[in-house]
């Protein structure tokens, strides 16, 4: 095979050009990685709802033309210069979310929020040069979350890439990159529930049953799954989800349903959905004194939170989190190795796969509630 090093590759991409409409499968070219960054081969991806809002583009900044998805594994192709501690052939997880190793967030044990490389779902381009990778007939097509990974190969810089386990299978573990991690974490290192506690988990998604799994895994006895999507309740038992209350069939507050079922309030609760509303709810739920919330889902851009500020002075404490709080490039290969020693189940999230050319139904299966992570074959 012809060495791509330093050459423009040729390759598919599922290009989204309007907000909601379905992605093109287009030839795109993408360009060698520059200083700090990786190129790698996507072998698979899959979808999670923050694709999903931001393809939307209802409550977030539109962006397009644009190429998608932030959930995938792959294999490094070629690296830019300065990259020494990755090498063609490596497996790696792409993540939405950097890690520097410099800055005083990478530096503190309390924070992922890296001064160069958080979250930033606005920038279309690369950090170095402020521009895309991408392109159709020269024009640009913009980057989402540093990662687009509905694309054959990917240019992402090298402090969102974890290098993992090259044993581990790509097609499972590539949901360590966003979703498990993210529910997973939030339940572990942020809400931290003590053994014996009681947690609510609002939303069943992929997120949101990562996290019921990480309260299980913490020692909660009482796991509430909170969705107004009843279809998800029988599958969220495998996640260690205990009871279960969808809040359209209450006339009551949801809050209000949860303190009655648990004497007062739940000690932790992580909300999974998006909806503000519900983040509301999650935070009122916790028992006053020593409640825990955390706030998982990405909000719509003019979401408010509102609640009575005597709900924080009986002492119950509100927080957020990107990625769980995990530090892509030092946390992500034990939470791999976790799957590995059979102590974190993958198979359970992947409930579809797809070929690439079939990318749009991925979409469907999402919006109506039907699946959990669909894994998309790059080679399909
Ligand atoms: N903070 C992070 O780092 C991070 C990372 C990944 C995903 N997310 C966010 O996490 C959320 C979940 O993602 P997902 O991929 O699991 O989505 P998903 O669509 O698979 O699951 C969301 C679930 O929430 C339920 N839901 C929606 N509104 C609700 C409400 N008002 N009350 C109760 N349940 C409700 C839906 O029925 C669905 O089952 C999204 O908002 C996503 O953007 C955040
Ligand atoms: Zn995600
Ligand atoms: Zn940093």
């Amino acid at each position: 095979m012809a060495s791509t090093v330093g050459q423009v590759i040729k390759c598919r991409a599922a290009v989204a050009w309007e907000a909601g409409k379905p992605l093109v499968i287009e030839e795109v070219e993408v360009a060698p990685p520059q200083a700090m960054e990786v190129r790698m081969k996507i072998l698979y991806t899959s979808l999670c709802h923050t694709d999903v809002y931001f393809w939307e583009a209802k409550g977030q900044t539109p962006v397009f033309p644009r190429i998608f998805g932030h959930e995938a594994g792959g294999i490094v192709e070629s690296v830019g210069e300065g990259v020494t501690e990755l090498a063609p052939g490596d497996h790696v997880l792409p993540i939405f979310t950097g890690e520097c190793k410099e800055c005083p967030h990478c530096k503190s044990e309390e924070s992922n929020m890296c001064d160069l490389l958080r979250i930033n779902t606005d920038r279309g381009v690369m950090i170095h040069d402020g521009k895309s990778r991408f392109s159709i007939k020269g024009k640009p097509v913009y980057h989402f979350l540093g990662t687009s990974t509905f694309c054959e190969y990917t240019v992402v810089h090298v402090g969102c890439v974890a290098k993992i386990n090259p044993l581990a299978p790509l097609d499972k573990v590539c949901v360590i990159s966003c979703g498990v991690s993210t529910g997973y974490g939030a339940a572990v290192n942020v809400a931290k529930p003590p053994k014996g506690s009681s947690v609510a988990v609002f939303g069943l998604g992929a997120v949101g049953l990562a996290a019921a799994e990480g309260a299980r895994a913490s020692g909660a006895s009482r796991i509430i799954g909170v969705d107004v999507n009843p279809s998800r309740f029988e599958a969220a038992k495998k996640f260690g989800c205990t009871e279960f209350v969808n809040p359209l069939e209450h006339e009551k507050p949801v809050q209000e349903v949860i303190a009655g079922m648990t004497n007062g309030g739940v000690d932790r609760s992580v909300e999974c959905t998006g909806n503000v509303n519900a983040m509301i709810s999650a935070f009122e739920c916790v028992h006053d004194g020593w409640g825990v919330a955390v706030l998982v889902g990405v909000p719509h851009k003019e979401a408010e939170f509102k609640t009575h500020p005597l709900n924080f002075l009986n002492e119950r404490t509100l927080k957020g989190t990107f990625y769980g709080n995990y530090k892509p490039r030092s946390d992500i290969p034990s939470v791999v190795e976790k799957y590995m020693n059979k102590e974190l189940e993958l198979e359970k999230f992947i409930t579809h796969s797809l070929p690439f050319s079939e990318i749009n139904k991925a979409f469907d299966y999402m919006l109506k509630g039907e699946s959990l992570r669909c894994i998309i074959h790059m080679d399909g």
